[in-house]
């Protein structure tokens, strides 16, 4: 029994269920169907979160209905065939006592019709939020058609061998349409009142109960969007749930952040605080008395979530991506070995950042989510043949090659030039908010220590002669990439060089933010690659009382962080902060003390003044010591940046592969 968690490690009794602990799995598409059916990539997902420790898992959304199918990875709707597939998936996991929950689900006016080819049904007709379409208000008949597929999901999710369902009420997805009067204008038995509002859920479930028996648990998924008035409040959301809590409807209910109005609270990053959902949970435990409540949305940790349980915020705590990061979170905490958890960076760059691209899902810092099936999950197999193992650099990349290769059984060296671990990666932990970064790179510090890899800091490597002196059978490196200096840019390819860029007062973002720059007040930065390293950098620079101006040839600022949905936020944070914006333009020439912006969609120029110039632009692989080695004996693989400079997730990603090759 756990010391350290004491209130997270209760057993709690759910329905006919009892879950072991209070750390559940929560429901989230992780796009992984194949056909439509669960494969062998979903069954290793789940299989390895269940070996993992988690208590309950709500398994992945099935759509209800042919208007319902939102993404490429969806199951197959209406269709029986899916039952023997996920029979695997809940024989697996129940194997480790995991009580097993499917959620289902049905978006409404906010549909993708690229996948479905069939319009968004909705209660009213209101336009969808997920893209520009439109929607269609359901006669009764369909409405009849849409509760009937609700029931007909739930008793499939018992034919699979789930122990119950989660009707997806949340972030005003069709259910929550009903319930919303800006959504429901109908003047028939499904509108009007606020009882023939809840009429909707309430038909679906009490046929669902009718079908399936009282052996099944039946979970509600609700959220508080605050970003649109229209939404309901959260005095409102307490009304609904206690109205459906009376009748003895549901026996959990789930509460999660934002949804479609304000997607970037749904799955929200390192610019919300921990524990977003814990409060509305703990407002919803004020008015039930039957259900079961679960707190969610960046709870992260499993002390966050002894603290929510402890302090009787909530019965039962979801995390998401904490889980994903690491499936055996669970297992780890409960032997009071929290150090160990391999901390989510809240990034959302390979999950969500996935998902929002229709691809399966992944983890910046966990590349085998999603390959168990490939990999395993963190367990390894002994190596064959122990070597003795030269990791050159201590980024991402090196970090976990070095860890991998120990776990193996190989004897590891790393040796990193510098004074501290973590490469570019510790820099972008340096930008606001982003000190998550830092407590990964701490963890891979642990870890390392753990697996007795020596680590030889202040250890720059140029040539044969030193790497041989390691006596070494493989030599893996992992020297990253440099920024070039010349200011190339992607929207003037034609110039190799940034006009006026020996000029002077020019640094790189890395000289920045390792604080080698000697920056005046007036800065400007040029964005090549609107993600986090020029906006983060322009955040950092704002916030030291710079006056930032930003230019970069995408439209919008940190166009290319829209996909983890920090984007909006971020722009929010910098427009706060004084921040000019120069979009779609690049630098025609620098000038020392000045700069010549040019306007990409009409040609024209403006010279302003400014001290300095941050440089965001791509970087270049750094191959010195691979050129020193060309042609030795010695056994050399190269990793990360090395080979292309790219972000840290192919980094750790090629780090996993080559550790479990040797
Ligand atoms: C890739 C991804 C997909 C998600 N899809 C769903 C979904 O289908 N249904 C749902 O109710 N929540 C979904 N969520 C939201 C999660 O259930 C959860 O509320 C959110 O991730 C915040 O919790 P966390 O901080 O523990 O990750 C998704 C989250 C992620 C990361
Ligand atoms: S990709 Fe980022 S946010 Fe998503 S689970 Fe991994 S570390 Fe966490």
């Amino acid at each position: 029994m756990s010391k350290l968690f004491p209130h997270l490690f209760q057993p709690l009794q759910l329905r006919h269920k009892t879950l072991k602990h209070r750390l559940v799995f929560g429901a989230h598409t992780a796009n992984m169907a194949e056909a439509g059916l669960p494969g062998e990539r979903h069954l290793g997902y789940y299989t390895e979160r269940a070996r993992g420790g988690a208590a309950m898992i709500v398994v992945e959304p099935v759509p209800v209905h042919r208007t319902g199918v939102l993404t490429r990875g969806n199951f197959r709707h209406e269709d029986d065939s899916i039952v023997p597939a996920f029979r695997r998936i809940t024989e697996a996991c129940h194997a480790y006592d995991t009580v097993m929950i499917q959620q289902v689900y049905h978006v409404g006016q906010h549909g993708d019709a690229d996948n479905s080819f069939e319009p968004n049904w909705s209660p009213s007709g209101r336009p969808s939020y997920h893209d520009s379409d439109g929607s269609h208000a359901m006669t009764g008949a369909e409405v009849e058609e849409m509760i009937e597929s609700f029931v007909q999901a739930a008793r499939r999710a018992r034919e699979s061998g789930f122990d119950g369902i989660e009707l997806f009420a949340n972030y005003h997805g069709l259910i929550e349409q009903f319930w919303t009067p800006w959504s429901n204008l109908r003047d028939d038995e499904w509108g009007g009142s606020f009882e023939k509002r809840m009429r909707f859920s309430s038909e679906i479930i009490r046929r669902t109960r009718a079908l399936v028996g009282e052996g099944f648990i039946i979970g509600l998924a609700v959220s508080v969007d605050t970003g649109a008035q229209v939404a309901n409040s959260l005095e409102v959301l307490q009304e609904i749930v206690a109205w459906h809590d009376e009748r003895g409807l549901m026996d959990y209910v789930t509460c999660g952040t934002g949804g479609y109005f304000d997607f970037a609270q749904l799955i929200p990053t390192v610019v919300y605080e921990d524990k977003l959902g814990a409060n509305l949970a703990e407002a919803l435990k004020r008015v039930v008395s039957h259900a079961k409540v679960q707190a969610e949305s960046h709870i992260r940790t499993p002390e966050n979530a002894n603290t929510v349980i402890g302090s009787g915020q909530a019965d039962m705590v979801s995390i998401v991506r904490g889980q994903i990061a690491d499936p055996h979170m669970a297992a780890k905490a409960m032997e009071d070995r929290p150090e160990d958890v391999r901390p989510c960076l809240s990034c959302n760059q390979m999950c969500w950042g996935r998902r929002f691209r229709d691809y399966w899902i992944s983890c910046l810092i966990n590349p085998s989510s999603g390959r168990e099936y490939l990999w395993g999950g963190d367990r390894f197999t002994p190596a064959e043949q122990p070597k003795r193992v030269l990791v050159v650099g201590g980024g991402p990349a090196g970090l976990e090659a070095a860890r991998v290769a120990a776990e193996r059984g190989h004897q590891v060296t790393l040796a990193e030039a510098s004074d501290q671990l973590g490469g570019q990666f510790r820099l972008a932990g340096l930008q606001p908010r982003r000190a998550q970064i830092l407590d990964l790179i701490a963890w891979f510090q642990g870890q390392l220590e753990k697996l007795q890899v020596q680590v030889r800091y202040n250890t720059p490597l140029f040539d044969l002669a030193e790497v041989e002196a390691f006596g070494a059978d493989v030599v893996v490196l992992a020297t990253g990439s440099l920024p070039t200096g010349t200011g190339f840019q992607r929207a003037l390819p034609h110039l190799e060089t940034l006009p006026g860029v020996e000029r002077g007062n020019v640094w790189s973002v890395e000289e920045v933010m390792g604080r080698a720059a000697r920056l005046g007040k007036a800065v400007l930065l040029l964005d090549d690659g609107a993600n986090w390293r020029g906006s983060g950098t322009a955040w950092h620079l704002a916030e030291q009382g710079h006056a930032v101006t930003l230019v970069t040839p995408s439209p919008v600022v940190a166009k290319e962080l829209e996909r983890t949905a920090v984007d909006g936020p971020l722009r929010g944070r910098l427009k706060g902060l004084g921040v000019t914006f120069f979009t779609e333009s690049a630098l025609a020439e620098w000038h020392g003390d000045a700069a010549t912006i040019r306007d990409l969609l009409d040609g024209s120029e403006r010279r302003l003044p400014f001290d300095s110039l941050v440089l965001a632009t791509p970087n270049e692989a750094e191959t010195t010591l691979h050129q020193a080695l060309d042609g030795s004996a010695i056994e050399v693989r190269s990793i990360g940046d090395c080979v292309a400079p790219r972000q840290a997730n192919l980094a750790i990603y090629e780090g996993r592969k080559l550790g479990l090759a040797l």
